[in-house]
């Protein structure tokens, strides 16, 4: 008992919550977590964040914190880098064309697209007395599966927009109406590690999850993942909006298919490379701040929206992304 105390007590309850803007670094088919060296990738992602991003990100290939000169996101401490799928509309003649992505109106204006991010301690307003263990280097894990085919696990949600700060209800699937505000998708990761591996070869079962919905853990990490880690959340915001005038199909269904075909959003899924600098993203998570107090060096070093969006890499892959016939593989007989 007296080493519990003694551990909390040095722990002590403080409050950081880390929520901020990435720009889009880059919409193309690479994916260096779930197929390392595949150039292309299965499918398409959009990726936000610092611009060591390769197909190739083994730990061999270096320190994305050291190798990066540029971050799409608003501490520019943090090179990690963070991607889901893209969304597509389908078109009555088979053709499928993007859906733009939209900034969050919490965040400061002129993001261009990309998704805002989160790390939170054992809920929004607690580290529940118990140290959050930053991520170490070469850390990184998915969330959600493609093959889903049924309604998969918690924390990865979908919210029918009736405007920008819409966040409820969270849904398990795509929404089958019409939102007049556009759609949002949200991965969470788990937050417990195993607290030796960087990875396993299905890229989750070094993880545990007890996220319950909507940031909030329920219950302690268990024994085989004891290590509390930053609770990782992405939403990203897609611009529906100038597709609710165009047809719809008549069955019911709605016309929005993510990436690697599906278009009832059971495979949902999201990547996450760790690539702060130093002890960067501890210091965040021994501190009390949240969202934009941990700005300009409190404790973070942050920068602006057009810094965030100069930070641009070349695309590995070549392809035109929009009017394919095919999602899943996009127009890559078409390179241009
Ligand atoms: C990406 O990988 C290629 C091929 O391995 C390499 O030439 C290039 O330098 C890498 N880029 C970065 C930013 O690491
Ligand atoms: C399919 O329809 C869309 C919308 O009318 C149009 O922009 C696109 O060019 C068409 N694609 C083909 C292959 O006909
Ligand atoms: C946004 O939508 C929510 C419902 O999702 C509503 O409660 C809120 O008042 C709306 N805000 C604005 C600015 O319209």
């Amino acid at each position: 008992m007296k080493s519990l105390l003694f551990t909390a007590a040095l722990a002590g309850l403080s409050e950081a919550a880390l929520r901020f803007a990435c720009s889009t670094l880059s919409i193309q088919r690479l994916d260096p977590v779930v197929e390392p060296s595949n150039v292309p990738s299965a499918h398409l992602h959009q990726i936000v964040g610092g611009n060591a991003f390769n197909a190739s990100m083994e730990p061999e290939d270096g320190d994305p914190a050291q190798k990066a000169t540029c971050t799409t996101c608003t501490f520019s401490e943090d090179f990690s880098n963070y991607w889901t799928a893209v969304m597509f509309y389908k078109h009555q003649n088979g053709s499928y064309q993007r859906v733009p992505i939209m900034a969050n109106d919490a965040l400061p204006a002129g993001v261009n697209g990309g998704m805002t991010i989160y790390y939170t301690q054992q809920d929004f307003f607690s580290n529940g007395n118990k140290k959050i263990t930053s991520f170490p280097k070469g850390f990184r894990m998915t969330a959600g599966s493609v093959t889903a085919t049924s309604k998969y696990s918690k924390g990865l949600k979908f919210v029918c927009l009736q405007n920008k700060s819409t966040r409820f209800p969270e849904l398990d699937e795509f929404p089958t109406q019409k939102c007049v505000g556009g759609i949002m998708t949200v991965h969470h990761f788990p937050a417990c590690w195993d607290g030796k591996n960087i990875d396993s070869p299905d890229h989750q079962s070094h993880m545990y999850n007890t996220v319950n919905d909507a940031f909030v853990n329920s219950g302690a990490c268990p024994a085989s993942h004891p290590v509390r880690v930053p609770q990782v959340t992405y939403e990203t915001l897609w611009d529906t909006t100038k597709f609710n005038n165009l047809p719809w199909p008549t069955d019911g269904s709605q016309p929005f298919v993510l990436s690697y075909g599906d278009n009832k959003g059971y495979g949902t899924h999201a990547d996450y490379m760790f690539g702060w600098k130093d002890d960067a993203l501890q210091r965040a998570m021994d501190s009390s701040c949240m969202f934009n107090a941990c700005e300009n060096g409190r404790p973070l070093k942050s920068q602006q929206p057009a810094q965030m969006n100069a930070c641009q890499i070349k695309p590995t892959v070549q392809e035109k992304i929009d009017g394919c016939k095919d999602p899943s593989y996009l127009c890559h007989n078409y390179m241009y």
